[in-house]
């Protein structure tokens, strides 16, 4: 049984992440989406929270578990009998630091292999910051995250419809 695990913050899940799990659901007999405590980045919704925004996302893919960890990645990776390291792509810009953290969770774990996905295009560009950015100053992100992940940045962001926000079309 093959098991691949895609670690992030996922501050929210976008469909950009969304994508690649999707991909990965049909290369593995199992993906783990490692949702990261990560207090480093101070995330927007709490740990729980997340996971709980990206298991309803990703009700659709039945080999999809979705779990936080507060650990190393390769210690995760490791109590979860995967041997994979799954990471998006987007661009060019994100290579370096992917290349970095592969190199480490290599020689933390030489046993554990990190592999790479490229999204679609139409996700190439956008991050979890930006969709927040854009939704906290009232701006539209219907391309970018599932209809339950608006519903969240609507509520966080106290606007009753992001499209009709006063500043929307200033
Ligand atoms: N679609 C949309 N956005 C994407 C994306 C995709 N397919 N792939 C990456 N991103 C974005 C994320 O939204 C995120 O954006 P943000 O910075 O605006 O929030 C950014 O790219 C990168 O974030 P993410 O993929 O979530 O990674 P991360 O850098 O937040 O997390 C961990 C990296 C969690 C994997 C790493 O910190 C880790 O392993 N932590 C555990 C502790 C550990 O083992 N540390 C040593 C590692 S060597």
């Amino acid at each position: 049984m093959k098991t691949a695990v895609y670690p992030g913050t996922f501050d929210p899940i976008t469909l950009g992440h969304s994508d690649i799990v999707r991909r990965a659901a049909q290369l593995f007999d199992k993906v783990i989406v490692a949702i990261a405590v990560n207090a480093a980045k101070t995330p927007t919704w709490t740990a729980d929270e997340r996971v709980a925004m990206a298991q309803q996302v990703l009700a659709e893919f039945p080999n999809v578990e979705v779990k936080s960890f507060d650990t190393l990645l390769v210690s995760f990776v490791q109590r979860s009998n995967a041997g994979v390291i799954l990471r998006g792509l987007r661009a060019v810009s994100d290579f370096e630091y992917e290349f970095q953290l592969a190199g480490m969770n290599r020689h933390l774990a030489p046993d554990i292999e990190t592999l790479f996905l490229t999204p679609a295009e139409q996700f190439t560009f956008i991050s979890s910051s930006l969709v927040r950015e854009v939704a906290c100053h009232g701006g539209d992100v219907p391309e970018f995250v599932h209809p339950i992940v608006k519903k969240e940045l609507l509520t966080r962001y106290n606007i009753r419809n992001i499209s009709q926000h006063k500043n929307y079309q200033e």
